[in-house]
């Protein structure tokens, strides 16, 4: 070790990497932080090209959190239509409806206060502080768990996972640090294939593709995704986009699920759907709450 030290040269190739390298993105040229937290709850399960519209419309309908706690749940999911995972599109408005409440419409800028938000975790919070508060604070996600898993060699467990990560943020530079690691993580460190012969932290990577990837046995390691097609998941979003379009009786939004064989798993999850308070009933007929 000289007097520089593997932590300062992992930051600084890094962040050299990112500075020809970031995508421009709508959400980092905002350091509004309800529109930094509106990307982030979606950026959490679905792809960036399928956020990038879906943003654009959301923020445009409800440009700060006000709009959204005004707003009727079913508005809300109508233009979330698409993204999946729809409990997040009703936790983000119950987090609108109590940013409005007790701090009269301006977002907390605190871990604390964040974390105390329906539906918002860790990665959210700190995403919030690091992306519109521009704090020093490490945001981990999969792809960050992957880059520092490698670099150090060997699976890491959560808390070793966000030591590390906190240790390497570059003083004052916390947002482009974060932006970075997702990019490089995101597109230069894959799962797949990684770009080794190419890393700017080769040297100081304990990995460097030769041996077990030590990525998928970390703490915060991306699960293979369970099958699409013909799952619960694909049969709940056509539930909610048939309702959306304003299909209303039960025959008919198990037939746009493609359940018209099978009208009692149809009816399950139309039931889970309206017990998460995703979907109203009113005997055999469905809307939007
Ligand atoms: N995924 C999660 N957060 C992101 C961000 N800020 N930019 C790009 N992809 C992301």
């Amino acid at each position: 070790m000289g007097r520089v030290s593997r932590h300062d040269r992992i930051a600084a190739g890094l962040i050299a990497w990112g500075s020809g390298s970031l995508r421009d993105l709508p959400w980092r040229r905002t350091n509004n932080a309800w529109h930094v937290l509106v990307s982030e709850v979606m950026l959490q399960q679905t792809s960036v090209a399928r956020v990038l519209p879906k943003y654009e419309n959301f923020i445009e309908e409800f440009p700060t959190p006000g709009h959204l706690a005004r707003a009727s749940l079913g508005d809300a999911l109508s233009l979330w239509s698409g993204l999946g995972y729809p409990r997040r599109c009703r936790n983000l408005r119950e987090a609108a409806i109590v940013i409005e409440r007790d701090y009269a419409g301006d977002m907390p800028s605190t871990l604390e206060e964040l974390l105390a938000l329906p539906g918002i975790g860790q990665y959210t919070a700190r995403a919030v502080l690091a992306f519109a508060h521009r704090q020093d604070v490490a945001v981990v996600d999969v792809n960050v768990s992957r880059v520092l898993s490698r670099l150090q060699g060997g699976p890491l467990k959560a808390r070793a996972l966000q030591d590390l990560a906190d240790q390497l943020v570059p003083e004052g530079l916390g947002w482009e640090w974060n932006q970075v690691m997702m990019d490089f993580g995101a597109r230069h460190c894959t799962i797949r294939h990684p770009q080794c012969a190419a890393c700017p932290v080769s040297k100081q990577c304990k990995w460097h593709g030769v041996g077990e990837d030590p990525a998928p046995t970390s703490a915060g390691a991306s699960k293979p995704q369970a099958k699409f097609e013909g799952s619960d998941r694909q049969a709940r979003g056509r539930a909610m986009r048939a309702v959306g379009n304003g299909i209303t009786a039960q025959k008919d939004i198990t037939e746009s699920m493609g359940l018209a064989e099978d009208a009692m798993r149809a009816q399950k999850l139309l039931h889970a759907l309206v017990d998460e308070g995703l979907l109203l009933r009113a005997g055999k007929r469905f809307t939007l709450p």
